[in-house]
């Protein structure tokens, strides 16, 4: 399941100079996740640790990285030994003692690795056991109405996803990292918003908001409107953010 990251994590620091997430996903992630200063940070399933990155640039007081896999997190801590952050990392497991730290838990593009309902449930499990009580979840799933029978919808944004029919919860979605020179070929999940919701309420979260995508000035300057309209009508992901139960 994991094993199929092992090795990408150049690809997935290669993937954040893109300008789709330069001037799209970041900013929109960043805005749904809202000012980190003084707050802290878990970072599940950090890949190449680029976010991981991020919150501590923006002054988190604590960011940790966490991914289960051990290749992408000696490649996040190799960027931390080089330009040092004050970020901490751990893989495999989750130490105990993390139960109940921290302010914010993001997860970007790890939903998508759940295989099967209980994997789901295992996340969100997860990250509500890291949170204080109010603390806030932002992650981002494969969109519940991504265009499945488009192979090329995505091409411009160095990515293609697609399904052979109209995706149920936990069916297989191909996902091709096409930016570069290499093309990667991945497996994603498919989980509808309505299973979604369910285990989020069973997890203990409330207030579960879904987030639009939008681009920044910059990127509209120097792409136009029009090269960004067809992923911010269809995006590829949604991103939702919820809180942890203030009796949890
Ligand atoms: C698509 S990458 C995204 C990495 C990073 N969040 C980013 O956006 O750059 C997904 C990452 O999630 C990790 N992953 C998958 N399932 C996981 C799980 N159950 N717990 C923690 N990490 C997981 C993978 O090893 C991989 O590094």
């Amino acid at each position: 399941m994991t094993g199929q990251f092992d090795g990408l994590g150049d690809r997935y620091e290669e993937f954040s100079r893109t300008p789709f997430r330069q001037f799209l996903e970041v900013p929109s992630v960043m805005k749904a996740v809202g000012d980190v200063k003084g707050t802290a940070v878990f970072d599940y399933g950090c890949g190449a640790g680029d976010y991981t990155r991020w919150f501590a640039e923006r002054r988190a007081s604590r960011v940790v990285g966490f991914d289960v896999s051990q290749q992408m997190v000696e490649y996040a801590q190799e960027r931390e030994r080089r330009q040092p952050l004050g970020i901490e990392y751990c893989a495999g497991t989750i130490p105990d003692r993390f139960q109940g730290r921290f302010d914010l838990v993001v997860s970007v593009y790890v939903i998508p690795y759940a295989v099967t309902q209980g994997d789901l449930s295992g996340q969100f499990d997860a990250a509500a056991w890291l949170l204080r009580p109010g603390g806030r979840y932002v992650a981002l799933p494969v969109h519940p109405e991504f265009p499945h029978a488009d192979p090329d919808f995505y091409d411009r944004y160095g990515l293609r996803m697609y399904a052979p029919k109209l995706p149920g919860d936990g069916d297989p979605v191909t996902l091709e990292l096409v930016f570069g020179q290499r093309r990667d070929v991945l497996t994603a999940r498919y989980w509808s918003r309505a299973t979604l919701t369910d285990a989020l309420h069973q997890a203990g979260f409330q207030d579960l908001r879904w987030h639009d995508h939008h681009v920044t000035d910059e990127g509209l300057r120097a792409y136009g409107t029009t090269s960004w309209d067809r992923y911010i009508e269809r995006p590829h992901a949604a991103i939702f953010s919820c809180a942890k139960e203030e009796r949890l």
